[in-house]
């Protein structure tokens, strides 16, 4: 059978395929493994399941044929130039990512953005219902592909639809904003089961629902007025509910036992000058990261002397992310020029205040600065989850460290034994810097051993499991029962 006629029994459709189309200048193109959580976490479902992933390779212009990696059959979806621009840059970050993150920076909401999002949305639902087996499971991801459940069931009936939103879900009074809220509403309203990553956003997504359509939404479960195969009036219930995503712990663990990756975290302190506190950070260069707000308040702790540079630094990661999108090229203006001042102003020679970089690093580098650093700062003013807090406390097999983590990201609701802040109040942060940086070693212990065992009994593949759990029981006598 030809790679593009198979049909498979279990379908993940997401805006980017777990491998990145790379295509240098001069020299051949290959596929790069994105190291995701996500393909972590369902490659092994796939592997047992016979399945199939959908998605967008990453560059514009460029049609490729499916083809199979790692035991997973790869349906790429090709994107035009114009169509990076206003489904991905616009649409899906430029408007809705504000939007669903607290309208932290304001979202821009163009008409041609909408038509192309729904143009590529049915791109996807078409490439789906394509390669998807009669009563096949097909998983829908994030927030570019809201309205890929109702095509789908449009186009396909006989599958059992789930959908999953890694980003928050906002409150009605801001997510009425957006002119499309019930064709967005409806899209999602196609899936059989729609998790959300806390209890508050699956609240919110019920009540827009009550309040946008008019549907009834009693507890986790949303009551969809449809017409029966008779034509007659009829309910289809659908399952909305939290289900928080988590990361590969195992693989963190291990990375952090290894010599290797020890000895290079005693080398990055080293390196650092040996200061008696490294504090970190690690975030996408993205304006829902507070990376701004937590350098503000160690800039100020040093000003005030609470904190010595020769004794203190901190090192932030900022991975580029969007960098085409006028508010992120504005974003990365504005840190830089706060890294230059803060340095200015308190670095010495051989002590720089703060040490930024602005690249990605592979996942051994980041182990290592996890145990190279004594407090990790999650900042975030809003975030769906944060798997970095989650990674952080993975790789702390020492039981040592403090995590400082911002209440409203997700990963709050789990980590109860963080140092929870509230990112905006700038003095309450700098004392919870300050209570990490004195936190006796036995508090220190006991609190990492709280959080560790949260991350360990809830790894990403509990997430993936208890989803698809859920997801291949509300069809009983229709859904392939998948293996886990
Ligand atoms: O958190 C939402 C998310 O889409 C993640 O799934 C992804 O890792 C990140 O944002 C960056 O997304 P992208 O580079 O595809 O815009």
């Amino acid at each position: 059978m030809s790679p593009s006629s198979r049909k498979f029994g279990f379908v993940v459709v997401s805006n980017r395929l777990p491998v990145d189309r790379i295509e240098p200048e001069n020299g051949e193109g290959s596929w790069q493994r994105s190291p995701g959580g996500l393909v972590t976490a369902v490659e092994p479902v796939m592997q047992a399941n016979d399945g199939a992933w959908v998605g967008w390779p990453g560059i514009a212009d460029r049609e490729y044929d499916a083809f199979e990696s790692d035991g997973v059959h790869l349906v790429p979806v090709a994107l035009s130039e114009a169509e990076v621009a206003d489904y991905y840059e616009g649409f899906s970050n430029d408007t809705l990512w504000p939007l669903y993150h607290d309208v932290i920076m304001p979202p821009t909401y163009h008409r041609e953005w909408w038509e192309s999002y729904v143009r590529v949305n049915q791109r996807f639902a078409d490439a789906a219902a394509a390669v998807a087996k009669k009563n096949a499971i097909v998983w829908v991801h994030d927030y570019q592909l809201q309205l890929v459940p109702a095509m789908l069931r449009t186009k396909r009936p006989d599958l059992t639809i789930g959908f999953f939103n890694h980003i928050p879900f906002p409150a009605y009074g801001i997510y009425s904003q957006l002119p499309w809220r019930k064709q967005i509403l409806n899209g999602l309203l196609g899936a059989d089961l729609i998790g959300f990553q806390r209890g508050a956003d699956a609240g919110n997504f019920a009540r827009a629902v009550r309040r946008s359509l008019g549907y009834s939404a009693k507890g986790t479960v949303v009551e969809v007025p449809e017409k029966g195969p008779d034509g007659a009036p009829a309910i289809r219930s659908v399952i909305a509910r939290h289900f928080p995503i988590s990361i590969d712990v195992a693989g963190y663990e291990e990375l952090a036992e290894r010599e290797d990756v020890k000895a290079r975290a005693a080398e990055i302190r080293h390196e650092l000058g040996d200061p008696d506190v490294v504090m970190l950070g690690v975030d996408r260069l993205d304006y829902t990261k507070g990376i701004g707000h937590r350098m503000k308040a160690f800039g100020e702790l040093l000003e005030e002397g609470r904190l010595d540079v020769r004794n203190a630094t901190l090192v932030q990661v900022a991975s580029p992310s969007r960098e085409r999108v006028e508010t992120y090229k504005t974003l990365r203006d504005e840190i830089e020029l706060t890294v230059g001042r803060v340095n200015g102003d308190f670095g010495a020679i051989g002590h720089q205040a703060i040490s930024y970089f602005h690249h990605s690093y592979p996942r051994e580098e980041m182990v290592a600065l996890f145990l190279a650093s004594d407090i990790m700062l999650v900042t975030a003013l809003r975030d769906g989850m944060n798997l970095v807090a989650k990674e952080y406390v993975a790789s702390r097999i020492d039981d040592d460290g403090v995590l400082v983590l911002s209440e409203f990201a997700g990963a709050a609701d789990e980590l109860k034994s963080a140092l929870l802040i509230n990112p905006h109040d700038i003095d309450g942060l700098k004392d919870a810097i300050m209570a990490a940086v004195e936190m006796p070693q036995r508090e220190r212990q006991t609190r990492m051993r709280a959080l560790r065992k949260r991350v360990r009994e809830h790894d990403v593949e509990r997430w993936s499991a208890s989803f698809l759990d859920v997801l291949s029981g509300v069809n009983p006598d229709r859904a392939p029962d998948l293996e886990t």
